[in-house]
């Protein structure tokens, strides 16, 4: 393969990096195929559990688009725990950053913070506060992360539940994540106070 011609970057010549940007289009291209790959490591994670991590995005997922959620939030349920095998401790920020370029804002702001409102369902039981999310009562995305949480992702731990497989969310996750990365038209970011 073709390859530049430095040693260190601040040597590079305007043709390395033209290079360099083409390979690295190629490469953003095939991002699709890694997430989906990611998700299926997701088969041998966190042990304990009824099910899978995969089963529990396959139904988060399943449950979403069931529920009518459009397919960024669709989407969003599918990956929304693929942070867990390498930021176990922040999982959700780490979704959300993979996400953040592609999808509504809305839908980001839930996956980051789904991690604290799920803390809802269980903390107590470790002695934790479980009423952190409830610092965001006011905010305008407050009842989506509820929603998100209570009827896509808490439940989602069912061994007899039929989820659809990943081959059915394939398309919507190369869909999204062919789109131009933050596009202010599919971002619709609100306007700052
Ligand atoms: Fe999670
Ligand atoms: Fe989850």
């Amino acid at each position: 393969m073709q390859h530049v011609t430095f040693t260190q970057m601040q040597d590079g010549s305007a043709q390395d990096y033209q290079l360099l940007h083409s390979l690295e289009h190629a490469y953003i291209q095939a991002l699709p195929d890694r997430l989906l790959s990611a998700l299926q490591d997701l088969s041998e994670s966190l042990p304990g559990y009824q099910i899978s991590r995969l089963e529990h995005s396959l139904q988060s997922a399943t449950r979403a688009e069931d529920d009518g959620a459009d397919i960024d939030m669709v989407v969003a349920a599918l990956l929304h725990d693929v942070g867990d095998v390498l930021a176990p401790d922040n999982h959700s920020q780490m979704a959300a950053a993979i996400l953040r370029p592609y999808v509504r804002a809305e839908v980001t702001w839930v996956v980051e913070m789904h991690g604290l409102f799920q803390m809802q369902f269980y903390a107590h039981h470790l002695g934790k506060p479980n009423d952190g999310h409830l610092a965001y009562a006011q905010h305008p995305w407050f009842a989506s992360c509820q929603r998100f949480c209570a009827l896509y992702d808490q439940t989602s731990f069912d061994p007899a539940y039929a989820s659809r497989p990943l081959s059915h969310f394939a398309p919507m996750v190369h869909t999204v994540f062919a789109r131009k990365p933050f596009d202010p038209t599919v971002l619709q970011e609100r306007a700052k106070a």
